[in-house]
């Protein structure tokens, strides 16, 4: 099916506890998510997600192992409550299940199954990687079958949980392999994550900083104001947690719904993923991704300062952020020469010869550099 969804303006408080948005990718296309919180351990009398189920027949669920069986079962029951849901598949999370093996295992799955495109949707809940591995599998399986997302990580609720790309590793090479397509839905409720690992939650505000700095001045404000709350348990179920999450997740659909399939090269969202993925892979992987891209976005506001753009004041208060949040930012590597000209060699491979490199040209308004000469100034 994987029609245009349109949701209709003006739903209720009950309906939706915090709102639904919607964003025109092309005239007839749409990106949308929906943010129930508690959804699945408190239920809701009616939801928008019951509009989008009522199209379908039959909900083949694929969830994260990993997140613990009192969560399985509270989304399975929801599902179950609403659409035939007798195919569950648990697939154990993290980096390592994206691969072919277990893509192969979930066509199978829904072969074996006999899913009928255009009455059956696949239900994805769990972290990116399960995202990623089973927006994967839907976008291939008979071309492409409705999903729907259901992210149960802080990242995967402000960014692998939302938008069109989907992604395996392949030859050693991370997200190698891949494809866009638009999810029917994605369902964020903050209740899913799991609030005690304190590790997920700073990988997920890596990427919100990230998006605050180069793409939504209140955004950071607001992430600033809470500093002292954003690692404690149940704040993404407050009003202030909730806000944050949602921001975020316009600041990624303002640039998806402008480019969905990254035709134009220069993408502020690409903030801290220009030379991070250097140090991602010299780690052998093992620096987080959200600390890799914190280090190459420190490093570019800092550029930025130099630059007469951001001010001694806006650094010092992103600086003094990062260190309540315990998030390491200083990195030696970028101020190796050899490190920086592989860094920007791969760069500029993937950007047909230039580098794009986003900065903050001020708080939440990007800008480009391109001048390799004057990044390397301090390495050189
Ligand atoms: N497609 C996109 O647009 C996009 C965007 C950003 C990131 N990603 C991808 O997302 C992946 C990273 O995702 P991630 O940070 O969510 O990590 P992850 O999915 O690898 O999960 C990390 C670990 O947490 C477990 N987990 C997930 N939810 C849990 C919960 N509620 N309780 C307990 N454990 C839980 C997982 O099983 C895994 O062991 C990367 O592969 C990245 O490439 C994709």
């Amino acid at each position: 099916m994987n029609k245009p969804l349109r949701m209709q303006p003006g739903l209720s408080a009950e309906q939706v506890v915090y709102g639904s948005e919607l964003l025109a990718r092309q005239d007839d296309e749409a990106l949308s998510y929906v943010i129930c919180p508690d959804l699945f351990a408190h239920g809701m009398q009616r939801t928008i997600v019951d509009d989008v189920l009522s199209a379908f027949k039959r909900v083949f669920l694929v969830v994260d192992a990993n997140i613990g069986a009192e969560k399985i079962q509270s989304v399975q029951k929801h599902f179950s409550g609403k659409a035939t849901c007798d195919s569950v598949l648990h697939v154990e999370g993290g980096e390592q299940v994206k691969n072919f093996d277990e893509v192969v295992r979930i066509l199978d799955w829904l072969d074996r199954g006999g899913f009928v495109r255009r009455s059956d949707v696949v239900v994805l809940v769990g972290g990116g990687s399960v995202l990623d591995l089973g927006s994967f599998a839907s976008s291939i399986y008979r071309r492409g079958v409705d999903h729907i997302r259901v992210p149960t990580t802080l990242l995967g609720l402000v960014d692998a949980g939302i938008g069109v790309k989907s992604a395996i590793n392949f030859n050693g090479n991370k997200n190698r392999i891949g494809s866009y397509q638009r999810p029917t839905l994605s369902i964020i409720d903050p209740g899913l994550i799991d609030t005690h690992d304190v590790d997920q939650i700073r990988n997920g505000l890596c990427e919100i900083i990230k998006a605050a700095i180069i793409g939504c001045r209140e955004l950071f404000n607001e992430v600033h104001s809470n500093r002292h709350e954003l690692l404690k348990s149940g704040f993404y179920g407050t009003a202030a947690g909730i806000s944050i999450i949602r921001r975020s997740i316009d600041v990624l659909l303002r640039e998806i719904a402008a480019n969905p399939e990254e035709q134009a090269l220069r993408r502020s969202m690409d903030f801290g993923h220009i030379l991070s993925p250097l140090l991602e892979a010299n780690s052998e992987y093992r620096m987080p991704h959200g600390l890799a891209v914190v280090k190459e976005v420190v490093f570019c506001c800092r550029y930025s300062v130099r630059q007469g753009y951001l001010t001694n004041e806006q650094m010092g208060r992103i600086e003094a952020l990062l260190t309540v949040l315990d998030i390491p930012y200083e990195e030696p590597l970028f101020e190796d020469p050899g490190f920086m000209r592989e860094a920007i060699a791969q760069a500029v491979r993937h950007r047909q010869g230039m580098l794009h490199l986003p900065i903050p040209r001020a708080l939440g308004i990007p800008c480009f550099v391109e001048q390799i000469d004057d990044l390397m100034e301090r390495s050189c």
